[in-house]
Parts: C-alpha cells; structure tokens; sequence
C-alpha cells in the first residue's frame, strides 16, 4: 500500500468509527445552502479531525475539505475530503454514509478511500495499482444490457428551488434500466460500481469531495468514467456517468436524449 493510501485509510477508519460510534446519540442538526442541506455536529467533528490528522501527518499537503474549505500547501498534494457522505441518511439513522477521502498530486487524482463503517467496508484505490475492497481486489460487473442494469443515482439540495432535469433522467432509465437505486452517498455509489454492486451511475450536481476517491475507484477497478458527453469527468463534480464500462455508451445515449 503506498504511502497515501496508507494514511488515508487509518484516519478513514478512525473518523468512521466515531460516525459509528455516535450513530444512536441525539443528533445537532443545522441547514446550509437549503432546507434540505443538512449538516451534523458529526459531519464538523469528523472534519475537524481530518484535517488534524492530515496537518500533523503532511504539513506541506493542501486540503480541501467539504465543512473546513481550502488551505494551501507546497508540496503538490492535496487531500479531498467529505468528512461524512450520506448525511442526511446519517440525520435519520438510516444506517449508509462513508468517509470519503481522495489525494492528488498535481491536480492528478492518485489514491483513495472510501470507509462504510456500519459495514466495516473500506474501499480503496491507489493510480496503477487496482481497487480493493478490505484489501482484496474488487472489479466492475460484467453486465453488458441496460435492461439487466442496476443503475444509481441522487439530487442535489436545489431540487426544492430548481426542477431537476435529473427527473428526467430517471425516467427515461427507469424505462430501460432493470431498477434504480438513489441510496443517498455518493462515494458509496462510486465504490459500489467499483465492486460490481451497481452498474451505473450517474449525477448532475456533485462537489469535488464527492468525487476525489470514488472516480479513481471505478478507473481502478476497471470501469469507466466522464462527463454526459463522453469527456473527462470534470473534478468539479457536475455532471458525471461511472460505469463498468459496457453500459456506458448505453447511459450516455439515454442521458443524450
Ligand atoms: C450528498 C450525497 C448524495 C448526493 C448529493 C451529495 P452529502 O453528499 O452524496 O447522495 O446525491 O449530491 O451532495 O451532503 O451527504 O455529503
Ligand atoms: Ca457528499
Ligand atoms: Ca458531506
């Protein structure tokens, strides 16, 4: 395991475990960009934590985290973090939500891991290296048709406000894919096509601290990614297909339409 790697998934597996161990306290829920943007006395303990972690162990890292911000660094490499993806399943104990943490260098995504502590699965990927999952390799699905596809997806918080065209996305695969699922974390979404779980995926409006790790985790495990026209998925997060590959020219089609 390369270095990155290595710390990555130690202080994933410790802020994982404090999610898990919190998991059935009284919660202090506040709203951010929309009513329906939660975040969690959990979400900026597990952030705070992160960066400490991060800080004490490369100081010359940048970072970026989703409840910290930006801080510079000199060496190249810089650390992308959701503290806690999933955290509105997390407000409700419905119990899917990971640690989501990518490192790049020179803007080069190059390793990452994605922590599922109420499953204790640790999903990771270093550039060159393949993905695993608790340490064993894990591959993309070898599902070649849509309509035997299971397909994931999820809204952003301005769906209140704005009327997604993601609707229509949805319906349009509802009609061709064998089901969708919008579990709510989409670094899981990432991990789970990943190991095969999910075929597809696709989202309008992800953040880069959704996407750091999970999209090395697909590249790594085989799979295929980029944008809805076919492109490099952006490191933004907007508009972003990940696939095992042999739907993706199908996903694409449908996204097209
Ligand atoms: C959200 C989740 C959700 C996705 C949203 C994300 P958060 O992240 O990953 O599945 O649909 O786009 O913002 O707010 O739980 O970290
Ligand atoms: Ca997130
Ligand atoms: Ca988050």
């Amino acid at each position: 395991m390369s270095e990155w790697l290595e710390l990555a998934a130690a202080i994933a597996r410790e802020a994982g475990a404090i999610a898990r161990d919190r998991f059935h306290e009284p919660r202090t829920i506040a709203t951010k960009t929309s009513e329906i943007d939660l975040v969690t006395d959990v979400d900026h303990a597990l952030d705070r934590l992160i960066r400490e972690r991060v800080r004490a162990a490369r100081p010359r890292d940048a970072l970026l985290t989703e409840e910290g911000g930006a801080e510079s660094g000199s060496s190249g490499v810089r650390w992308i973090v959701d503290p806690l993806d999933g955290t509105t399943n997390y407000a409700h104990a419905f119990p899917h939500f990971a640690v989501s943490i990518g490192v790049e260098l020179d803007g080069r995504r190059e390793a990452g891991v994605v922590y599922d502590p109420m499953r204790d699965e640790l999903f990771s990927a270093a550039r060159g290296g393949g993905a695993a999952l608790n340490g064993a390799p894990i591959r993309v699905s070898a599902i070649g048709e849509l309509r035997r596809a299971l397909l994931a997806t999820g809204f952003a918080y301005d769906v209140h406000r704005a009327r997604t065209q993601n609707l229509a996305h949805f319906e349009r695969f509802i009609g061709c894919a064998q089901a969708i699922r919008r579990a709510g974390s989409a670094a899981l979404d990432f991990a789970y096509v990943a190991c095969g779980r999910f075929d597809g995926y696709w989202e309008l409006h992800l953040a880069p601290w959704d996407v750091a790790a999970g999209l090395l985790l697909v590249e790594e495990a085989g799979g295929r990614i980029s944008d809805f026209d076919g492109g490099p998925p952006p490191a933004s997060g907007a508009r972003t297909v990940a696939s095992n590959g042999r739907v993706h020219a199908a996903m694409l089609e449908v996204l097209a339409r």
